[in-house]
Parts: C-alpha cells; sequence; structure tokens
C-alpha cells in the first residue's frame, strides 16, 4: 500500500475564527495520519517563498499578505494517495463552487481566504514538507 503525504496549511481567516478544531476533525475523519505540526506566523518573504510558483500571478501580492497576516498551522499528513485524497476532501479552490461537505464548503469564505492549503503533487509535497519541517520533527 503506497502510503504517501501531503502538506496542508489552516490559513489565517480560519484560524482567527476558530474553526482550526473543525478542520482538523474533517482531516481525522477522513483517515489521514498527522505526520508533523506546528502553529506559526509567516513573515511576508516567507509567504512569498511558499507561493513563488504564483509569482507571475495577478493575486500573488495579495495572497502573500493574507498569508502572513496571521498564524496559521502547518501538518504533514499521511495517507493512502495523500495529494489526491486531500484535494477531494478540500474541494475546489472557490468555495462558492467547492462540493457540499468539503472543508472549503464549509469553512472558506472567499477564492483567496478558502480555509486551507492543499499540495498539488507528489513532488510539491515534499517540497512544502521541507520548507515548514526538518526531518526530526515528523514522527
Ligand atoms: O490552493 P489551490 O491549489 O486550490 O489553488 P492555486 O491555484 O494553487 O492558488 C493558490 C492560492 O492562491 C489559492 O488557494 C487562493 O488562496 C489564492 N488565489 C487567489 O487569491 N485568487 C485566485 N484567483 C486564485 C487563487
Ligand atoms: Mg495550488
Amino acid at each position: 500500500m503506497a502510503r504517501n503525504i501531503t502538506l496542508t496549511i489552516i490559513k489565517p481567516f480560519a484560524v482567527q475564527n476558530g474553526y482550526t478544531g473543525g478542520i482538523l476533525g474533517k482531516i481525522n475523519e477522513a483517515g489521514f495520519r498527522i505526520v508533523a505540526m506546528k502553529y506559526l506566523q509567516m513573515t511576508p518573504k516567507q509567504a512569498g517563498q511558499f507561493y513563488a510558483v504564483h509569482k507571475a500571478m495577478p493575486f500573488y501580492d495579495s495572497l502573500v499578505s493574507f498569508m502572513s497576516s496571521g498564524p496559521v498551522v502547518a501538518a504533514i499528513l499521511e495517507k493512502e494517495n495523500a495529494v489526491e485524497e486531500y484535494r477531494k476532501l478540500i474541494g475546489s479552490t472557490d468555495p462558492s463552487k467547492a462540493e457540499k461537505g468539503t472543508i472549503r464548503q464549509l469553512f472558506g469564505k472567499s477564492i483567496q481566504q478558502n480555509a486551507v492549503h492543499g499540495s498539488d503533487s507528489d513532488e510539491n509535497a515534499e517540497r512544502e514538507a521541507a520548507f515548514f519541517f526538518s526531518e526530526i520533527e515528523r514522527y
């Protein structure tokens, strides 16, 4: 059984509104194992590095400012087909288009403030996990 990882971030708006527990509950119910987790606030420079792939996009500056506006919860999640399974659990980028019962539909407010991040490939999951966690922080 191929168990692999994905990286999630509970975004500032969701943390500020007290959705952390509800979101972690959905993650647990869906059968993900938490490999690593931390509570931190990114600097604008760190948020810019994390989203460097979107640098050319019109929403980049605003996204970097939002993602560094308050504390987030970052976690590595493990499950069979973790990346794909977690993208299914969170739903579409735009919460108004996300399927019923998905994390973004339940807890998202706008396309930017869509409650959580989820990696989009195994390769990016590894890179994003390494951005937040060293080997000795993973269990
Ligand atoms: O997060 P996801 O992989 O579903 O979407 P993305 O296309 O990789 O975009 C990354 C993040 O940028 C989104 O989760 C949104 O927070 C933000 N975004 C935005 O602010 N405005 C857009 N038009 C698209 C994305
Ligand atoms: Mg993405």
